[in-house]
């Protein structure tokens, strides 16, 4: 099965799925990494791993069906089977989510559906939450909105700023991700409408349901 990338920064997410793939437990291989900054940290890892680069500044197509018809027709090309979007900073268009239904996932830093969008960390704060975490979801038109997929509850704790939290929560969203690609690769998630559910997963494992196998 091929994988396609796409991030906008650092890339640690990425660097988290090429080290499954590399490892052998991801059973499948990372073909591009798609992003719209030259200088994101994520085409240095790509590098690394001898995974193909393909920068598309947004500011060379005349608007974002443009842009991502492009990107469709770049995927296509690679005969890539799920995309993983890793802190990549564009919304995605409908063109693109039809063209993958089912087949985009995206990690976001909270407990969707509560705090969408940027700012996360800050918001969480601000809101007084004491529970954030980590999704990952299938991506649909929405911001955010898509089908979950497996989540990860972290604390909120006094005296926590957006850097602390964003720390906490990074580690575990560096094992979800690779989980969940390694249970789609392995053809074991379902979806029924909003509901996905992993073939012989268990759900009676808190902080991170469906319980994670294998990170
Ligand atoms: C992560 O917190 C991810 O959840 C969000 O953007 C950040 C990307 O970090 N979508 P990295 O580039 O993977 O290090």
């Amino acid at each position: 099965m091929k994988i396609a990338v796409l991030a906008s920064g650092r890339g640690s997410n990425f660097k988290k799925l090429a080290e499954a793939v590399k490892d052998g437990k991801i059973k499948a291989e990372i073909s591009i990494l798609i992003t719209d900054r030259e200088t994101a940290g994520a085409a240095d890892i790509a590098r690394e791993f001898n995974i193909n680069v393909c920068y598309l500044p947004f500011k060379k197509f005349p608007d974002r069906d443009a842009y991502d018809r492009e990107i469709v027709s770049i995927l296509k090309q690679e005969k890539i089977s799920l995309v993983c979007l890793a802190g990549y900073m564009r919304i995605v268009t409908p063109i693109f989510v039809k063209a993958f239904e089912n087949k985009i996932m995206n990690i976001h830093p909270s407990l969707l559906p509560a705090f969408p969008g940027l700012g996360v960390h800050k918001k969480v704060l601000e809101y007084g939450a004491k529970f954030s975490g980590a999704t990952v979801h299938f991506v649909d038109t929405g911001v955010d909105t898509g089908p979950i997929i497996i989540q990860a509850v972290v604390p909120v704790k006094p005296g926590d700023t957006p850097k602390s939290l964003a720390e906490r929560i990074l580690k575990w969203e560096h094992k979800i991700y690779p989980q969940a690609v390694k249970w789609f690769t392995e053809g074991r998630i379902k979806i029924d409408g909003r509901t996905v559910t992993v073939e012989k997963a268990s759900y009676d494992s808190p902080p991170v349901v469906p319980a994670l196998e294998d990170f």
